[in-house]
């Protein structure tokens, strides 16, 4: 099964989300910095293990939308990545990441990001996958443009978060734009 596969970048490695990465989730989840721009968190450890739960969950559903995976870097895991379905119809997906302060700026989120286009288009043949995010998340909206998606435009206050509505970025790529790169390097 392709979802069981280990895929190897050159700085990251991908794999299935198991339940017993909690606690490695929470170590970012539970930090203010990390979701400062999230309608999330920071987690209790409750939080933590009940979203890593549904998120393991959905590996076994028959018609799987979401697709959560961790992210090793030098040996550590570092980060997550998620993939949606939004649309089987439509082949619309939808991408998220996360990674751990500690290993900011070092392209540990950039690599995620690709690894999820790669299996989007790939794998489960999606025409459009999209991303959105704060517009004041300088980081994300930097790993989207490396990432080769087109800035669509702002949604406005789609989310209500701690310091009031937050407005969304929205970018997006079709299957005709992705240009893996031949020897997975940044
Ligand atoms: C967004 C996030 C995943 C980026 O992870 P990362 O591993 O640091 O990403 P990369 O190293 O691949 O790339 C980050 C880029 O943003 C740039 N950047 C960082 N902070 C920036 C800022 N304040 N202004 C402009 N660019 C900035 C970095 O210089 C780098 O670009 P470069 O390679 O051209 O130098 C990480 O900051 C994070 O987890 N944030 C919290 C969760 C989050 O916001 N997730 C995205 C949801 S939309």
């Amino acid at each position: 099964m392709w979802q069981d596969r280990l895929v190897t970048r050159s700085l990251v490695t991908l794999r299935q989300l198991a339940l017993n990465d909690w606690q490695a989730v929470h170590s970012w989840a539970g930090l203010e910095r990390a979701c400062r721009y999230q309608p999330w968190g920071p987690n209790t450890e409750e939080e933590t293990r009940a979203f890593v739960q549904a998120a393991v969950e959905a590996w076994s559903h028959a018609d799987q939308q979401r697709f959560a995976y961790v992210a090793l870097f030098e040996n550590e895991l570092v980060g997550m990545g998620e993939l949606r379905i939004r649309s089987r119809r439509h082949r619309q997906g939808e991408i998220a990441y996360i990674v751990h302060p500690r290993a900011w700026g070092r392209g540990v989120g950039t690599a995620i990001g690709r690894e999820l286009l790669s299996r989007g288009f790939g794998e489960l043949g999606l025409h459009r996958i999209c991303a959105t995010c704060d517009p004041r998340n300088l980081a994300s909206v930097r790993v989207l443009g490396k990432l080769g998606m087109t800035y669509e435009g702002r949604h406005q206050h789609t989310a209500l978060i701690r310091d009031g509505w937050r407005d969304s970025e929205m970018f997006s790529i079709l299957e005709g734009e992705w240009r893996p790169s031949p020897s997975g390097r940044l």
